[in-house]
């Protein structure tokens, strides 16, 4: 999978743009400001539709102007194709493939697949549980199609549960003060349509119980793969001395198998009243974590920063094996400023270990012992939103 060249109009800073890619290595070299990860997040704007950066399309279309664009012509599988993908300032995109539209995000996720590592991937051992199931659901949504679907139609469902959990709990601030443990049988005598409500909870949990079965299968399956990979890796590393084990951290009961789906069913309904007190559905895969142990020691908690460093290393390279295995195809890795963040020799080991991916590497300047290790590609100097290509080196 390579991306061969790309073409930006409008978009952020770049007027006009056309690149041609190398396959193998490109480095995009350039002060502050100049728009190094913008061009990056173009290149992943191609892959999830959606920035890195901003939930807001407009924030992408350049200052001033009315619609931008971002034209990229990638192979994969062997087919070249191309992605086209029309932003506006009033926050509307249109995304073509091969001068079709698209209108499922599903359609254009296993098109391309980026791995992106920036800085803020380096603190992933530290961040919110959030930032952690966000990793994961990137990456599912891309190497495994059915995964995303599950994931949106969850939260479809998990979104009108609190909605009405939420009904209860202001009705419960109104009604009672706060120590009061509410449950549904002490709401009914002031809501009227409690048995409707009862009714749409089982509705809803039964749903959050299907999708979430499948969320959790995926989930953890994908991170014992990651488990696998990514302590093989920490062991090359740190020379065998630190074993890592990476965990799926969740409250939900779950089997697989048929029983599987009506097990959590049954755990969602035993936990309304809970939910109820709360004000919000306080169970299921949107409350899970993932945990990371080195040699038995919870990394969060006792790693050092060296140490969470270099499990977030290992935890890129385990997700591009991952992808290979998975896809048969070799994923597209796009590294923003990242190097700058770690020593010489994990730096030396990031470039030497990434051979057959296409590699987008964004730095204000590069070490010459890196370069060397290099072996070849593209360097791009940036300078205010114009590119210039550097010969091969
Ligand atoms: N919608 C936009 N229209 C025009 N310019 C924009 C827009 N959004 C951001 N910029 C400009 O793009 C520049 C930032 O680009 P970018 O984030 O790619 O920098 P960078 O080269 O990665 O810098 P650093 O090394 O600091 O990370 C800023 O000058 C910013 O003002
Ligand atoms: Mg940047």
């Amino acid at each position: 999978m390579k991306i061969k060249s790309i073409i930006l109009e409008n978009y952020r800073n770049y007027k006009n743009l056309e690149l041609i890619f190398d396959d193998s290595r490109n480095i995009i070299i350039g002060e502050n400001a100049q728009g190094k990860t913008n061009l990056i997040e173009a290149i992943y704007l191609t892959a999830f539709a959606k920035s890195f950066r901003t939930n807001n399309t407009a924030d992408l279309v350049m200052f001033g102007e009315q619609s931008g664009r971002v034209s990229t012509d990638i192979i994969s599988e062997d087919i070249d194709k191309n992605i086209n993908i029309i932003i506006r300032s009033d926050g509307k995109k249109m995304i073509k493939k091969d001068g079709k539209v698209i209108r499922k995000t599903t359609e254009l996720l296993n098109n391309i697949v980026v791995i992106i590592f920036s800085p803020d991937d380096l603190r992933i051992i530290k961040d919110s549980p959030e930032r952690r199931r966000a990793f994961i659901n990137r990456e599912l949504s891309q190497i495994r199609p059915g995964y995303y679907e599950s994931f949106r139609k969850y939260n479809d469902a998990l979104k009108q549960k609190n909605a009405i959990l939420k009904g209860y709990f202001n009705l419960k601030k109104k009604t009672f003060t706060r120590a009061d443990n509410l449950s549904l049988n002490d709401i009914s005598p002031y809501d009227n349509s409690r048995q409707y409500n009862e009714e749409m909870l089982d509705v809803f949990d039964k749903q959050l119980a299907d999708y979430g079965y499948e969320i959790l299968r995926y989930r953890k399956e994908f991170v014992d793969m990651l488990s696998t990979e990514a302590s093989e890796i920490m062991a090359k590393i740190s020379g065998g001395k630190e074993k890592l084990v990476i965990e799926y951290k969740t409250a939900c009961d779950f089997i697989t198998g048929t029983e599987g789906r009506e097990i959590l069913y049954k755990q969602f309904y035993h936990n309304r009243e809970k939910d109820i007190y709360n004000g919000y559905a306080t169970l299921g895969p949107h409350r899970d974590d993932i945990e990371f142990y080195i040699n038995g020691k919870d990394a969060k908690k006792y790693g050092s920063q060296g140490q969470q460093r270099t499990i977030a290393l290992s935890l890129k390279f385990a997700e591009i094996r991952i992808a290979k295995q998975i896809l048969d195809e070799a994923p597209i890795l796009l590294l923003d400023d990242v190097l700058s963040e770690l020593d010489l020799e994990r730096q030396r080991f990031l470039i030497s270990e990434i051979d057959d991916v296409q590699l987008f590497i964004t730095s204000a300047e590069l070490n010459d012992e890196v370069i060397k290790d290099l072996r070849g590609g593209t360097l791009f100097r940036i300078e205010e939103g114009t590119v210039t290509r550097v010969d091969k080196y």
